[in-house]
């Protein structure tokens, strides 16, 4: 049987802020995971809320240093921030207008959030800090 990944592996890459951020997102999302096993839905709405305001900053300064440095994949990287910010702040319109439910953003973490944030900072992240530290001289 396999495992749901249920949280973030946050990868150590060349850029500390993005580290600090990684980290941050981690926790938010362990957060919503708390509040969901607590079977409040409330509180899940609130803390899924939390992680889509912090990631819509996280995006921003990835894609604010993408352009600085120049990255060559920063479109491909830009509209993967924005198509899945846009996928969060649905599902949170959802939760507030009551159209989803807790269990429907359950599903929506396991299935499709983390093992998307999970293989970006494997991917996508990984390349842009390697590239900003180079364009950097390290
Ligand atoms: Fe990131
Ligand atoms: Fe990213």
């Amino acid at each position: 049987m396999s495992e749901v990944q249920r949280s973030l592996t946050v990868p150590e890459l060349e850029q500390a802020f993005m580290n600090d951020d990684h980290h941050e997102a981690a926790r938010l999302l362990e957060a919503v995971g708390r509040a969901r096993e607590e079977g409040d839905d409330n509180a899940v709405r609130e803390a899924f809320a939390a992680f889509v305001e912090f990631n819509r900053e996280h995006f921003a300064r990835e894609d604010e240093l993408m352009e600085r440095v120049g990255f060559p994949q920063k479109d491909y990287h830009r509209q993967e921030h924005a198509a899945h910010l846009a996928r969060w702040e649905a599902l949170l319109a959802g939760l507030e207008d009551g159209s989803l439910q807790g269990a429907d953003l359950v599903s929506a973490l396991d299935d499709e959030i983390i093992p998307w944030y999970q293989r970006h900072f494997t991917t996508m992240d990984a390349l842009l800090a390697r590239f900003a530290e180079r364009a950097a001289g390290g």
